[in-house]
């Protein structure tokens, strides 16, 4: 069945019993394109009749390279599929050779060419036959290799060039196989020198065990020597690499190696972030998917917050107050502006997060806290911290960047009320460019192996270019109290948004953040609706374990929803990455663009 086959308006579909949405958005456009070559190869103009040439993909190879179930014809009896030709595919990260399948009835010679457009990131393409000879007559497989270099991270496009020759005709025919691969910088420490992809797992495991071993002993000689007998309470799982490493600089370097040198690391004052190095795990492209971290939200007292931030504090007197954006039990935001620090007629309109006065430390810590989420990240749709203002006897103020149009959820919504009476309000266009630099942020959020855990609308800000930034999540508790629930424990989580493993396991990975952007995606779809409204939280994970999922929003397209279904697959590992979702919307949006 295909993922984005419509229901009717109101059903809600079960998806995780299925063999595995690997497949994912191209596939519709691909069928799509497949389906229109096949009437073209119907009644197009006749044939020579005579060589009865094939070239095509496998079932096989079709479900693994889009997950979909059928051959992909390029030539079948002498005719071309261009649709099918002049599809750009994209080839899924773990994948590195193609499979391609011909055969012909009579003498026909080919020659095999490849470009590369970027020789730096991928290697020339090897194939196991020989680059020029005779079509065979037996139908045959040929493998085409792809060789990343790992030198750079890009995404490379790749040209399979296939010139065909009838001999009787003497008359060429140029056929062009188009490809897109991301290529990943592989960093030396983590290059497993074997293609297994389980055996590189379990010598990444066997890594991190003797490095958990070393720092342990380290740790026992290191607290012998200070003679101190009381470890640290908070030594258990990811608290110990964190307590274990300090002892010896040499393992805090090296759990960190993989930290890239142009990206600050992330200084989450909860140490939630970037510390659990024994838990990373880099498949062969480099690309980190086991990255799995517990929950740990560890107490921090609110000096602790504070002396965190002291290096991006700035003077109460150079902020002034002007409205409040938003406002919730214990939490504004303000729309303010900062005073340049030298010329101060230069003036900078900010967001300006600060508590009341009946709000508890343990609130305001949490505020500090959650603000350090995206510090010191820089990218265009990410919304890091600005400042913070932490005098003594005052409020303590966080200070972000200001996008004219706000929070995007309430954004979304005001465009549901203006629709009503002008449909034309906002696009699906504009809505998939939103999706568009949201997946772009997580992109790069993911590269830097952080996770953001609260992916969602009332996280992201807009302004009137419709530029999209993905922000912290402090105060949305407090400013969006329907998006978070308390499920028995003290913990308040946005349920609604998180995936199966999160909710159950409290294990957070850039996974469960891709299952967090098909809600979001969703959210931009029904213009800020809360998905799931008529499920009790506490029957989420229940519900989700039976399969079910979402519905289809009305006027959403199958081939919007196939993603955002896709995110929602139970296996983690069986979501597509960021960077996928990037290039698969960008499709979706051109192609928009060319037929509406
Ligand atoms: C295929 O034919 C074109 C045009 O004749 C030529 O430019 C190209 O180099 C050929 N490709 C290969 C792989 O031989
Ligand atoms: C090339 O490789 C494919 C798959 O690995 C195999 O099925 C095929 O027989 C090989 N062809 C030749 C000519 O060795
Ligand atoms: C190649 O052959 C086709 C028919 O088989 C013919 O229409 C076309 O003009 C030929 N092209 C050249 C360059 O000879």
């Amino acid at each position: 069945m295909l993922p984005g086959a419509p229901d009717p308006p109101g059903w809600r579909r079960r998806w995780g019993r299925q063999p595995g949405p690997g497949l994912w958005c191209p596939s519709l456009l691909l069928l799509l394109a497949v389906l229109l070559g096949c009437i073209e190869a119907q009644t197009g103009p006749g044939s020579g009749g005579e060589p009865e040439l094939n070239v095509y993909m496998s079932e096989e190879e079709v479900r693994r390279l889009i997950g979909l179930d059928a051959e992909l014809y390029y030539i079948r009896n002498d005719i071309i599929n261009h649709r099918a030709l002049s599809f750009n595919l994209i080839i899924p990260t773990e994948t590195s050779s193609l499979h391609f399948s011909w055969h012909s009835k009579s003498k026909v010679e080919y020659k095999l060419g490849f470009h590369v457009d970027n020789p730096l990131a991928m290697d020339m393409p090897q194939t196991n036959i020989s680059l020029q000879g005779d079509v065979p007559r037996s139908l045959s497989v040929f493998r085409v290799d792809l060789f990343c270099s790992g030198k750079m991270e890009t995404e490379i496009m790749l040209v399979m060039q296939l010139n065909i020759t009838i001999s009787s005709a003497k008359n060429i025919t140029v056929l062009n196989f188009k490809r897109r691969k991301m290529c990943y910088r592989i960093d030396p420490v983590n290059v497993a020198p074997t293609t297994s992809t389980r055996v590189f797992y379990i010598s990444v495991g066997v890594c991190c065990a003797v490095i958990f071993l070393v720092a342990i002993i380290l740790a026992v000689l290191h607290l012998h020597s200070m003679k101190r007998v009381e470890l640290d309470d908070s030594m258990s799982d990811s608290g110990s690499s964190q307590g274990l490493s300090q002892p010896s600089t040499q393992t805090t370097q090296y759990l960190r190696a993989d930290t890239p040198n142009n990206a600050t690391p992330v200084t989450n004052a909860t140490g939630e972030q970037g510390t659990s190095g024994a838990g990373t795990a880099r498949n062969l492209n480099g690309y980190p998917t086991l990255r799995i971290e517990k929950n740990d939200l560890k107490s921090v007292t609110l000096q602790e917050a504070k002396a965190k931030v002291k290096d991006i504090a700035i003077s109460r007197e150079r902020v002034t107050l002007k409205d409040v954006l938003q406002e919730g039990t214990f939490g504004r935001i303000f729309h303010g502006i900062l005073v340049d620090e030298k010329d101060p007629s230069k003036e900078k309109p900010m967001f300006v997060k600060t508590v009341k006065d009946q709000a508890s430390e343990a609130q305001i810590t949490m505020m500090l806290t959650e603000s350090c989420k995206l510090r010191g990240l820089h990218h265009r749709n990410l919304l890091p911290i600005g400042h913070v203002c932490i005098e003594d006897g005052e409020k303590p103020m966080v200070l972000l960047p200001f996008m004219n149009w706000g929070n995007l959820k309430l954004f979304l919504r005001q465009c549901k009320l203006v629709e009503a009476n002008n449909p034309q309000a906002i696009s699906q266009q504009d809505l998939v460019h939103m999706a568009i630099q949201i997946a772009c942020g997580m992109s790069y959020l993911a590269r830097r192996e952080v996770i953001h855990k609260d992916l969602a609308a009332r996280n992201c800000v807009i302004d009137e270019s419709l530029q999209v930034k993905i922000t912290d999540n402090a105060l949305s508790r407090d400013l969006f109290p329907m998006d978070y629930h308390c499920l028995g424990d003290n913990e308040n989580r946005p349920v609604r948004w998180m995936s199966l493993e999160s909710l159950v396991n409290k294990e957070f990975s850039s996974a469960g953040d891709v299952w967090a952007f098909g809600v979001t995606l969703w959210e931009l779809m029904t213009l800020g609706q809360t998905p799931y409204v008529d499920i009790d939280p506490f029957e989420m994970a229940a519900y989700l374990k039976d399969g079910y999922r979402i519905a289809q929003p009305i006027n959403c397209p199958d081939e919007l929803f196939a993603v955002m279904a896709c995110c929602w697959a139970l296996d983690p590992e069986e979501r597509p990455k960021f960077q996928q979702l990037v290039q698969c919307l960008t499709e979706f949006h051109s192609a928009l663009g060319a037929y509406v």
